[in-house]
């Protein structure tokens, strides 16, 4: 009942909020959180449920439209999927064009840049671009991530075979070679499956406030949603898992302690972190790190992965639990702790981590650009800032410098 544009007038006051720690940007409906509890629900389903019983594609429906899809509803929407899952051959080739070796995350970026300008409708505001560029953007994300990662080994590219599912489709284009038929093991494609689930969205994390960010200027959703795979990207987010797997293999080689690794990061050597640990918002146990910890266990048992990265990670999570300097500051692993591992045993190498994180987030990216745009209260972001710098000079001309 009340008029909240009368609340967001500035009064001549200005909050200074390093990071956003206590801001809250937007009102949501998609994705809440309890950080002392360790709560995660997407439009109130929790977790846990969805990832025991619930598929990519339908959660993916379930947080852009608000609601669980009907069975027909499901059908026509993983067929809408379906039909686009191509991508132009212009396209195609523009990807032929990055060097070998390019990291997919960044090509991912590109690629999805690039997809708003090989569209063949304009990108309008209207309900009917914004519904095609949902579809298209879930069907060709896996599209334009295989390609980026056969792209990185000097690999054939595989066209995307419709006859699979959505996560099948994706393994296949990543792992298959256009001579060979492609052998799927149920249990990797369901724990790809349930990976997608759980990053599904995360409410105001950097990445999705980043694609608020961009659209609230009026941008369109493949530019903002472009960004926000940019800032994904970076270690203190998305490249975290990447980086926990690196961390495990440094300490292998090192050969030092679990224990003496706990040791340097407490004692601030050289700003180390615990990778995969700590949140801005759990101050408990992150619950997707408890999900994807069960079935860490059991791709390692069916796959040839590090079972003794396993081993260190889980002895790191042991010490750290049981270590003041962890609970105090409420450190616990976050979902990028054990999600490596299970990635390194399917067969993704580390760069590819993140880019399977962003093929996740899509969705919730998707779902807070259009809640923005749906909103009649919204309007540009625009943070304010305190400033530091030298009050007032005159100019100096150069001779006299
Ligand atoms: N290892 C060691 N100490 C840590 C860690 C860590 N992983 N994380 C936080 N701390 C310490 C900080 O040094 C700080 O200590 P101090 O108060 O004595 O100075 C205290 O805990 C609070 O940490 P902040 O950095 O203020 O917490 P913030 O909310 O800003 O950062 C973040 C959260 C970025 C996730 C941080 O915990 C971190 O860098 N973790 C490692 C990277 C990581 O795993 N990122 C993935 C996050 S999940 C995701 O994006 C999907």
């Amino acid at each position: 009942g009340y008029d909240i544009r009368n609340l967001l007038r500035t009064t001549g006051n200005v909050t200074y909020d390093m990071g956003f720690a206590n801001t809250a940007s937007c009102q949501s409906a998609i994705t809440y959180i309890d950080g002392e509890k360790g709560v995660l629900r997407y439009r109130g389903y929790p977790i846990e449920q969805l990832a025991d019983k619930s598929t990519f594609l339908e959660t993916a429906y379930l947080v852009i439209y608000g609601e669980l899809p009907r069975p027909a509803e499901l059908a026509d929407f993983e067929e809408r999927i379906k039909r686009k899952t191509i991508i132009d051959e212009g396209m195609r080739k523009f990807f032929e064009t990055f060097p070998r070796g390019s990291h997919p995350m960044p090509v991912l970026a590109a690629g999805v840049q690039a997809l708003g300008t090989f569209s063949t409708t304009s990108i309008g505001d209207d309900p009917q671009s914004i519904e095609k560029a949902t579809e298209r953007l879930i069907a060709k994300m896996p599209t334009l991530a295989a390609y980026g990662y056969k792209n990185s080994r000097g690999e054939p590219f595989l066209y995307p075979d419709n006859a699979l599912s959505y996560v099948q489709n994706f393994e296949r284009m990543s792992f298959g070679y256009p001579t060979e038929p492609y052998h799927f093991e149920p249990e990797i494609t369901r724990a790809l499956d349930v990976l997608l689930i759980l990053h599904a969205d995360h409410e105001q994390n950097c990445s999705s406030s980043t694609v608020r960010l961009v659209g609230s200027s009026g941008a369109n959703i493949y530019a903002s949603i472009s960004a926000g795979i940019n800032a994904l990207s970076g270690p203190l987010h998305g490249g975290a898992n990447q980086a926990v797997l690196e961390m495990l293999e440094a300490i292998k080689a090192s050969g030092i302690s679990v224990k003496e690794y706990v040791q340097q990061v407490k004692d601030r050597n050289a700003g180390i972190k615990l990778m995969g640990f700590g949140h801005r918002i759990y101050k408990n146990y992150d619950p997707r790190a408890a999900i994807i910890k069960q079935h860490a266990d059991r791709v390692l048992a069916l796959k040839s992965g590090r079972r003794d990265l396993l081993d260190i990670a889980q002895e790191l999570e042991q010490a750290a639990l049981a270590d003041d300097y962890f609970t105090e500051r409420k450190l616990y692993p976050n979902v990028d702790f054990y999600s490596g591992l299970i990635y390194e045993a399917m067969g993704f190498p580390k760069e590819m981590f993140t880019v399977l994180f962003a093929i996740g987030r899509l969705p919730g990216w998707i779902a807070q650009w259009r809640e923005q745009r749906a909103d009649p209260n919204s309007r540009i972001g625009r943070p304010r800032q305190v400033y530091t710098g030298v009050p007032e000079r005159d100019y100096v001309p150069m001779d006299d410098r």
